[in-house]
């Protein structure tokens, strides 16, 4: 039920909403951008990271909770993993059952090499999953690649690597054409062109989607693929340490049956990382739009091996996670109902920022308005700022929240929130990780031979901020690219004596640190999962 001061704010919303329909809010200057930046978003306050003292980021900041996981043992420290008993013998090992994972396991299959995919949870139990608004590709008349580039860039404060980002935009086109040939149902008009629309920080309309549940129709679309090619799809089982070779090489993994507690070995030619994102870990306390999942395992893996992280110290909070109902906190509210015309307004019914700032952006000024404002709506889990989606339906018309976002109304409507008729309470989420493991242009980690990584574990193809509809494309461009490669280096790669070594060394690492610590990782659940075995 809403409280009576919810009520008594709808009222003031209501009340300015004709004269704000009249003039768009205007636009922040780069300025008054960083300002608020570096006082309101959360990757500028200190308490919020530590300093990682052991391994190839030594000395670099990490937000804690994963500095944390970086000085925990391995979960095989004192275990003893029989490597010559090899249950599995594959070309290309996948780490990861969602949009990247996918679709470099159909690529790889495609090109003829023997893969194994392996999913802590089961295929799609992924972020690619929870993805709502679109995904990115300059291919309309009007648009370019460049000009994606260009927003990209800057959107990512110019902190991009260019060989990554160029890949991004340039093989997005071939992307949307790949997806809608397998069969993803993205909006058409009725003549057969797609449907694109605005993003936060997108000078053109280059937003492709399958109404609000884009990524989960694209992953269905994977899964099916993978599925009918009988590509192995190991369930409810966790990579927990990867094994290298006497050559230095990666060469497999070990494997921990979730529901046994069993291990076992998967030897592999090539290995690609595809575990996704961090949101579970819930740091600063956020909450969070991820799925279950989302405890940074690759990060773990790669590091453990030597493989260096690239801007791990920088979060993308979504500026709209649902504020209020409890039930739902954290949950995403996709961009797309901004991108719809719904304005972001406080308590007084003021718009207070244009509704499409880059997300960084956005995030910081919500925040500014509840904390230091204070013209944010009190709810039972903190506060939030309104967004007017009644305007949506005055925009496009009638029956517009209905066509184009469907899955948000269905959301609110659960609870008795008709978001066609009042506006909807939302405040900043943790959504993604902008940093990972760093990779070149072809996928691979820049140390471990044979070891890649695509998708939400790599750093450094958006820089320090993403833009609405990247990631989507960057499973699929990374994770294609990252099949293809994998398969290639797998026809010419012999592999020596398989070592879990760097264990022990990793171990030594954290004493000379002084580092004592019971915990383990990589963590696999949220710190909140229920353990019944
Ligand atoms: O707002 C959204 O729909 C999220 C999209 C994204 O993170 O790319």
């Amino acid at each position: 039920m809403l409280t009576q001061e919810m009520l008594d704010s709808i009222k003031n919303v209501e009340a300015t909403r004709a004269e704000r329909m009249k003039t768009e809010p205007r636009r922040m200057s780069a300025d008054e951008k960083d300002e608020l930046l570096k006082k309101f978003h959360p990757d500028y306050r200190p308490e919020g990271f530590s300093e990682i003292k052991i391994g190839p980021n030594k000395g670099q900041k990490a937000p804690v909770e994963l500095t944390n996981l970086l000085h925990s043992n391995s979960r095989l420290l004192g275990e003893h993993i029989d490597l010559s008993k090899i249950d599995y013998d594959v070309d290309v090992l996948v780490i990861g059952g969602g949009g990247a994972g996918s679709s470099a396991a159909i690529e790889a299959d495609e090109a003829g090499a023997k893969v194994m995919m392996v999913t802590k949870l089961r295929i799609g139990d992924a972020n690619t999953m929870m993805a709502e608004g679109g995904i990115q590709a300059a291919d309309k008349p009007n648009d370019s690649p460049v000009r994606h580039y260009l927003d990209a860039f800057g959107g990512g404060h110019f902190a991009a690597r260019p060989e990554l980002l160029r890949r991004l935009v340039m093989e997005a086109p071939d992307a949307i054409k790949w997806l809608n040939g397998l069969g993803v149902m993205f909006d058409k008009a009725d003549d057969g062109t797609m449907i694109t629309t605005h993003g936060g920080g997108t000078s053109r309309k280059r937003m492709h989607a399958c109404k609000d549940y884009s990524g989960a129709e694209i992953m269905r679309t994977l899964r099916d693929e993978v599925l009918n090619r009988k590509i192995p799809v190991v369930e409810f089982t966790s990579a927990v340490e990867l094994i290298k070779d006497d050559k230095g090489q990666v060469a497999g993994a070990v494997l921990l049956n979730m529901e046994t507690g069993n291990y076992s070995v998967a030897r592999a030619k090539t290995v690609i990382i595809a575990t996704g994102g961090a949101g579970r870990l819930h740091y600063q306390n956020f909450p969070t739009s991820n799925h279950y999942g989302a405890t940074a395992d690759g990060l773990i893996l790669g590091y453990r091996v030597g493989a260096p992280l690239l801007y791990q110290d920088t979060i993308q909070y979504h500026p709209t996670g649902v504020a209020y109902p409890a039930q739902i906190f954290g949950a995403l509210v996709t961009e797309k109902v901004r991108s719809l015309g719904a304005m972001l307004v406080n308590k007084d019914g003021e718009a207070f920022m244009h509704p499409l700032e880059t997300r960084d952006v956005s995030a910081a000024s919500i925040i500014r308005e509840c904390k230091e404002r204070k013209k944010g709506v009190e709810t039972p889990l903190g506060s939030g700022v309104w967004l007017d989606t009644p305007m949506i339906e005055l925009i496009g018309g009638p029956g517009t929240i209905e066509k184009r976002i469907p899955a948000m109304l269905r959301m609110y409507m659960n609870y008795d929130i008709d978001m066609r008729k009042i506006p909807i309470l939302v405040y900043p989420t943790l959504h993604y990780q902008n940093g990972g493991l760093e990779i070149n242009g072809e996928g691979y980690t820049k140390v471990i031979p044979n070891l890649l990584v695509a998708g939400e574990a790599v750093g450094g193809i958006h820089g320090r901020n993403r833009l609405m509809g990247n990631s989507l494309l960057d499973i699929i461009v990374f994770g294609r690219n990252a099949g293809k490669a994998a398969a290639r280096r797998a026809a010419e790669t012999e592999l020596g004596k398989m070592t879990l070594e760097h264990v022990d060394k990793y171990a030594e690492e954290l004493k000379k640190a002084h580092i004592d610590t019971h915990m383990v990782s990589p963590l696999l659940l949220p710190k909140y999962a229920r353990h019944e075995r």
